[in-house]
């Protein structure tokens, strides 16, 4: 099967799951769900629950056991898309195609709603690991690998650093760091939290980590460049966003073709990773690399 064929198999199994994970309600409290569902369901492009699904076909592995991890992390990453776009933060208009939460909903409800999503991640894990007690351990450490990422030590980390970082240049360290934590560590626990689900070996994660660190790092400097050159329909959210916030990027400090280099050997190094390790099992893994280095959207 062709890889991009396998992606959109992929993409409609992991919509299927969220679907029936956040299923509609007509309870008092509908338009939460409402809200959850919104942005949950507009068509982000899956990318880390398809890095989970991939690092688990790589490692003969249960898709079936390592899909409620994947689709906890998407519904963690869409909460931190929801607060990210509200007013106290990056303050966009759209995302996804849609007009944001905040915009629809108000503000109130869209800060709720990434609570909400970010709570359903848990429970979703948690209820399936109480209901499939089997290799515990392993499930327990995968939750732990995400509650971590998606912490004040990673994903949030990186966010405050982002917020405190608005309107000054900072060093190229701290650029680094900021965007290995708010979108590196995500990535990196789709990886990981599927490596350890499906019993990797030392050197399988190790090979992994290498991958999936350097596509996280990737991912950002892609997404600052798109926030510059990117199509906004194809985007499905404004671009100017981090010159309007007078954010440091990858672009603001190296310029555009340093930035474009660098994101080139980021996928370079990425790939030689699993190819090592893997050989041509690695495929999927290659062509999801190359598939994030080209992106429009
Ligand atoms: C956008 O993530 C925010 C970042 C972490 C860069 P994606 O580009 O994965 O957004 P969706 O999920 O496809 O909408
Ligand atoms: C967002 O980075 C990272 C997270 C949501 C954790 P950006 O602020 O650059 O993402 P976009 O460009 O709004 O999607
Ligand atoms: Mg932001
Ligand atoms: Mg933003
Ligand atoms: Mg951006």
């Amino acid at each position: 099967m062709d890889f991009k064929n396998k992606m959109n198999i992929w993409v409609g199994e992991v919509n299927k799951a969220l679907d029936a994970f956040v299923p509609e309600k007509s309870s008092p409290e509908a338009n939460i769900y409402r809200a959850m569902r919104y942005s949950l369901m507009a068509g982000g492009k899956r990318m880390r629950p398809v890095l989970s699904l991939a690092v688990c076909e790589l490692l003969d592995g249960s898709m079936e056991e390592v899909m409620p991890y994947a689709c906890a992390i998407e519904m963690i990453h869409t909460y931190s898309l929801i607060h990210d776009d509200l007013p106290a933060m990056d303050n966009d208009d759209y995302r996804r195609g849609r007009l944001t939460s905040h915009k629809v909903f108000g503000e109130g409800i869209a800060v709720l709603a990434g609570d909400a999503l970010l709570n359903h991640a848990f429970e979703t894990m948690i209820n399936y690991t109480y209901s499939n007690p089997g290799g515990i351990t392993a499930k327990l450490k995968a939750m732990s690998v995400i509650a971590t990422a998606s912490g004040a030590n990673g994903m949030i980390g990186g966010q405050v650093v982002d917020l405190e970082s608005e309107d000054r240049e900072i060093q190229a360290e701290i650029l680094r760091y900021m965007h290995r934590c708010k979108t590196g560590a995500m990535i990196n626990a789709s990886v990981l939290s599927a490596a350890i689900l499906c019993k990797a070996e030392k050197k399988d994660i190790e090979a992994l980590e290498t991958y999936s660190n350097n596509i996280g790092l990737a991912f950002q400097i892609k997404d600052d460049i798109l926030d510059i050159e990117g199509n906004p329909e194809k985007l499905g959210k404004n671009i100017g966003s981090d010159i309007d916030n007078k954010k440091t990027t990858f672009i603001t400090l190296y310029g555009m073709e340093a930035s474009k280099r660098m994101l080139a050997e980021l996928t370079a190094e990425a790939i030689d990773a699993v190819e090592a390790r893997f050989a041509e099992k690695a495929g999927f893994l290659k062509y999801l690399a190359e598939y994030l280095l080209k992106r429009e959207n």
